[in-house]
């Protein structure tokens, strides 16, 4: 296993990045711009492995799609106008991809198998594949379709309610977009307010969809037009450096363009309720909420995580443990089970790895509990392909007292091909 000495005993991270773009934005930017008739642009788009999947995909499907780093151009084909793919459809590492891919070619006149790496072939897919057979869809896969490789035999699909019984924004996402190729209405009821990104992305391209508190409501038979999106940074990949200026000694950093939609920004609720030094700036935007975040080094108390406030920082867990372990006293994270079935199982590979560099911290049933302030030291850890895993233990190496090396680190790729030259960058 290829293995990263990273950089530790800090003295100061200082300085300003752009962080870069927001990965579920970015995919549904290139979905939706095929599914849209006309070209679509896209802006400050994530050139991450997870997104460049979604990019082939559709290639597969017969879209042209051109993509210089960060900037897109997509000929959308409009609902009817993908073809069949001759091969399989392979979405590497990416959850949003094979998720939100199963709600499209659910409703597609033609057949598709969808697959992905180790981690994908773990991961649940029947809370997709049991909605979407309610619509119609024909799906086929290991274990009843729990698990990849699936099949889907698109088709005709029937619009239906659904109450979803886990709260996940890729499987509302996957509903919606089989629910736009369905006859008739189709309601969604989240048992707790997940990212909108898929939401707005439609407004952006002039397709229509009501919310109402938790129901969601679209309608069959719509016609998007494409549009220019511009891509706000990932709060989810600005998440590493809040916690890393918030835990190094004489630290002052600044995150430029950050997304601060609600349903995801619940990291800052957090840091400010532990008493992080962070101010926001906000910027006029169209669509999604932009704005600058300056965190400061500050003395740090625990707190309890749970209920509605998961979903708006599911991605973040794994750095806020990593905060926790440098907050006096103790932080419980709780009702965050949906942990267990992201790229690895985060309760225990955040317990395990953290615990390695001499965090105090239990894995629960349901979350993580930490008993905060104890010195981290030196260790030989590694992100188990997971790009979160991988850039927490980085920021965790920068207060370590030794040695530490990260073993699988081009896992990070995922989401942050530039995590390590922008960490460089603020390290004094
Ligand atoms: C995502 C939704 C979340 C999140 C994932 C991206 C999305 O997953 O963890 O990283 O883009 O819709 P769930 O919706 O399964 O919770």
């Amino acid at each position: 296993m290829k293995t990263k000495k990273l950089q530790t005993n800090i003295q100061s991270l200082r300085g300003s990045i752009a962080i870069p773009g927001d990965k579920s934005i970015s995919h549904r930017s290139i979905m939706f711009g095929a599914l849209a008739e006309g070209e679509t642009t896209v802006t400050n788009f994530l050139p991450g492995a997870d997104c460049l999947s979604t990019i082939s995909c559709f290639r597969q499907l017969g879209v042209h799609i051109e993509q210089e780093g960060h900037q897109v151009r997509i000929e959308g084909k409009g609902f009817h106008g993908l073809k069949e793919p001759e091969e399989v459809l392979d979405v590497g590492n990416s959850g949003t991809t094979i998720r939100l891919m199963m709600g499209i070619l659910a409703g597609q006149d033609f057949s598709a198998v969808l697959e992905g790496d180790e981690s994908i072939a773990k991961r649940p897919m029947s809370r997709v594949v049991n909605p979407l057979r309610e619509m119609g869809a024909v799906i086929d896969g290991r274990k009843g379709a729990e698990y990849t490789p699936l099949f889907i035999r698109g088709g005709k699909l029937q619009g239906f309610r659904y109450e979803l019984p886990v709260a996940s924004a890729q499987v509302k996402s996957a509903i919606i977009l089989a629910g736009l190729q369905a006859e008739g209405e189709t309601i969604i009821v989240e048992p707790e307010e997940t990212r909108d990104h898929t939401e707005r992305m439609i407004q952006e391209f002039g397709g229509k969809i009501e919310k109402d508190g938790q129901t969601i409501k679209v309608s069959g038979n719509q016609v998007f037009k494409g549009t220019t999106i511009h891509v706000p940074g990932d709060i989810s990949s600005a998440a590493f450096f809040m916690v890393a200026a918030a835990i190094t000694e004489n630290s002052e950093v600044v995150l430029k363009n950050v997304g601060l939609n609600s349903t995801r920004s619940g990291i800052i609720d957090v840091m400010k309720s532990m008493g992080a030094d962070i101010s926001i700036e906000m910027k006029a935007s169209e669509g999604e909420p932009t704005g600058d975040i300056t965190v400061r080094s500050s003395r740090l108390k625990g707190t309890t995580i749970s209920g509605d406030l998961i979903p708006r920082l599911i991605d973040e867990i794994p750095v806020i443990a990593l905060l926790a372990s440098q907050a006096e006293g103790i932080t419980t994270i709780k009702d965050a089970a949906e942990l267990k079935v992201k790229e690895t199982n985060r309760i225990d590979t955040v317990a395990n790895e953290l615990s390695i560099l001499g965090a105090d911290i239990t894995p629960t049933a349901d979350g993580l509990i930490i008993n905060g302030r104890k010195a981290l030291n030196g260790g030989m850890v590694t992100s188990h392909g997971d790009h979160r895993i991988g850039m927490m233990l980085a920021v965790a190496a920068l207060i370590a007292d030794g040695e530490v090396e990260l073993g699988d680190p081009d896992a990070i790729d995922v989401s942050y091909p530039q995590f390590f030259e922008h960490l460089t960058h603020l390290i004094q």
